[in-house]
């Protein structure tokens, strides 16, 4: 049997992927590269935006041709399953079985019911121990950084969001579970790690998200500790100084802000102010210059005047962001803020995400170009030189390098190196190596 896992969305449903792609491998099963050579098709899903749903639904559409020709097993996990449930198999009958969430251990038995011929198999329970999934089990796509659960569920409510639905509420691993599996990869070779979670701040395996790095980093062999995604009421003074003064802590923060209007942050539910969310950003003191800081947006949230979204522009001023993601308001199933009126023009929205991402473009290059002359640590991410001679690598602040080796210079995958930035576009740093 062989089987294709293709997943949308983010690192924690990529990770899902790889518990997923674990489990089957287990069970002798094949991982194929293309969903044309499987016998089995596993859409991990994401819901995020209405843009990712349809996605699912036309790869789903493709399949049920592909299923006309030949015997192909179609089933559907990630958030889309968790969210739609059994309404799925009215939407596209020839999917043969559903998996949630937060029930992926499940995923062996569906499979053998769907072969056994038992049609529209489903499980979207809610398993208490799936965030204790056995960590050996786990197949890793990277072999240079890997993805490590600690907390799965948001018990936050912001109104647009659909993760509370489809992720649950906060189950956290306990710490020591963390650091063994960290313990493990670096024996394994792996050097760096990232954290994940719906809210990692929001930590409680018995030390908070703080301590829990402080934990992680004491790993030997460890080189780089990453964490996302964080909720600014949650990020706390003792996280910033964790942040700040743990060399092996990656100099990056990812902190969504979402608006600059508190007016459209009270009808978020984001529970913070602008003020209190510069207060946060003030707690990293001195070490915030030599942090890189990225956010997300969402623009034309219902009843945002051209005075909210002004005040985004003006928060990209007052904070200059290193990099940020801004999204257009997708209304989504279920959610609180679909009560609220949504009549703003969709020209007017394209418009507004057009400017926002324009000056966005304008803040990153001028980030970047404070990079050149810097020589900096940079993980080597690619195994060959491009066709321009460029290496690919990556720095702390998860900026893209460039990196020029000279003629017929191997570099050495996974490692760490020092750089020199030569230059800075809007997308990458180009570098040599020191
Ligand atoms: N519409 C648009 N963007 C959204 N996001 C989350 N929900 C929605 C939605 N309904 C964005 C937020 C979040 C990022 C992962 O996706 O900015 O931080
Ligand atoms: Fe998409 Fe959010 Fe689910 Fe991640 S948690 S897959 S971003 S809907």
């Amino acid at each position: 049997m062989k089987f294709h896992i293709q997943t949308w969305g983010c690192q924690m449903n990529d990770h899902d992927g790889e518990k997923l792609s674990g489990l089957l491998s287990a069970e002798g099963f094949e991982a194929v590269a293309e969903a044309g050579d499987a016998d089995l098709v596993l859409l991990n899903t994401c819901s995020i935006r209405e843009k990712a749903v349809h996605k699912v639904y036309s790869e789903l559409g493709r399949l049920r041709e592909e299923k006309q020709r030949r015997p192909l097993l179609v089933g559907v996990t990630g958030c889309l399953a968790q969210q739609e449930q059994a309404a799925l198999f009215k939407r596209a009958p020839h999917i043969d079985f559903v998996l949630g969430t937060m029930a992926l251990r499940q995923l062996p038995r569906l499979v053998a019911e769907a072969q056994a011929g038992r049609g529209r198999v489903i499980d979207t329970g809610e398993y208490p121990d799936n965030h204790l999934f056995p960590p050996q089990v786990a197949r890793r796509r990277d072999t240079a950084k890997a993805l490590v659960t600690i907390i799965e569920g948001c018990n936050h409510a912001c109104t647009y969001c659909i993760v509370p639905t489809t992720r649950g509420t906060e189950r956290s691993r306990p710490f020591a579970d963390v650091v063994a599996e960290v313990r493990g990869l670096v024996e394994a070779g792996y050097r760096e790690v990232e954290l994940l979670g719906q809210n990692v701040n929001s930590y409680a395996g018995g030390c908070t998200f703080a301590e829990l790095l402080a934990r992680v980093a004491e790993v030997d062999g460890l080189e780089w500790l990453r964490f996302t995604t964080s909720h600014p009421m949650n990020f706390t003074r003792d996280l910033a100084r964790e942040l700040v003064t743990n060399p092996k802590v990656a100099p990056f923060l990812h902190l969504p802000l979402q608006s600059g209007s508190d007016r459209i942050l009270k009808r978020m539910l984001r529970e913070y102010t602008i003020d209190q969310y510069l207060e946060r950003l003030g707690y990293l003191g001195e070490g915030r210059s030599r942090l890189a800081l990225s956010t997300d947006f969402i623009v034309g949230f219902p009843g945002e005047t051209d005075e909210d979204f002004e005040a985004t522009m003006q928060v990209l001023e007052t904070v200059q962001f290193d990099a940020s993601f801004s999204f257009i308001y997708s209304p989504r199933p279920g959610t609180p803020s679909l009560r609220l009126k949504d009549d703003l023009p969709m020209p007017v929205k394209s418009e507004r995400l057009a400017r926002l991402q324009q000056r966005q473009a304008e803040l990153t290059l001028a980030s970047n170009r404070r990079f050149v002359g810097r020589e900096i640590p940079v993980r080597i991410e690619s195994r060959t030189a491009t066709e321009q001679g460029w290496w690919l690598a990556r720095s702390g602040e998860w900026k893209t390098i460039h990196l020029a080796a000279g003629p017929g210079r191997e570099l050495p995958f996974g490692e760490l190196v020092q750089a020199r930035i030569t230059q800075a576009s809007p997308h990458f740093l180009g570098a040599e190596l020191v």
